[in-house]
């Protein structure tokens, strides 16, 4: 039976194109104005590979570190340094958008009984604000930063962390991640793992298929009592 909904932060509960999209808006934002999609995947794509390679090398650095190396390699990539748009994107980023249907959904989820939490690869400064600013304080149950362990998932050890500040059992929990390699490295460690494929991606060829593939976050009640 599943005693918690534990979820991924950026992408998952935080748009993380967010940031790059609004700074394209925003005065003085015109040079992104075509680029900022391809920005913002570039961003994303080496702030990943730089927290696995961190991990690999046994090297942890908070991922507000590891966000901001991501960052300027990609505005390098795209001809785009420049110091002030540096600073607006790295802010942006500590306000990121929940997706619409966030807010409902965790209130629904805890009205069904069921414990909520994140688990991210986020510091607890950066998370502390994302929640904040989305306005999802009460909703969350518990905030769970990798710093606590000092390496970046997929390591075992993180969705270890989630098992025992929930003071639940993997079975005990369900795993909700937009990242295709993160609900699969869960499904191994033997959570019952959730894809939110909302970019419609194949799935990841590591770790184990998820319990559960779903478009969005909408109606999660009737999928977990299933499980
Ligand atoms: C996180 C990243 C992986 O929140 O999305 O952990």
């Amino acid at each position: 039976m599943i005693k918690a909904c534990v979820f991924d932060a950026y992408g998952t509960l935080f748009d993380v194109a967010a940031a790059a999209r609004r700074a394209a808006a925003e005065p003085g934002g015109e040079a992104l104005a075509n680029v900022w999609p391809k920005l913002a995947e570039t961003w994303r794509l080496k702030q990943l590979e730089y927290s696995w390679l961190r991990a690999v090398a046994d090297d942890y650095v908070p991922f507000s570190q590891v966000t901001r190396d991501g960052l300027d390699y990609a505005l390098e990539a795209h001809g785009l340094s420049d110091s002030g748009l540096r600073e607006t994107l790295l802010n942006l980023y500590l306000h990121l958008d929940a997706y619409p249907e966030v807010p409902q959904m965790l209130a629904d989820v805890k009205a069904a009984g069921y414990a909520t939490a994140i688990l991210s690869n986020g510091s607890m400064d950066m998370l502390g604000a994302a929640v904040e600013s989305a306005g999802l304080t009460d909703l969350l149950d518990d905030v769970i930063s990798v710093e606590d362990v000092q390496v970046f998932k997929p390591s075992g050890k993180v969705y270890a962390l989630a098992e025992a500040r929930m003071a639940a059992s993997g079975d005990e929990i369900a795993f909700f991640s937009s990242n295709g390699w993160d609900v699969t490295h869960a499904s191994r460690y033997g959570f019952n793992a959730v894809w939110v494929n909302r970019a419609k991606a194949p799935l990841d060829r590591v770790g184990k298929p998820p319990r559960a593939i779903i478009d969005d976050l909408n109606d999660l009640n009737a999928l977990v009592a299933a499980f």
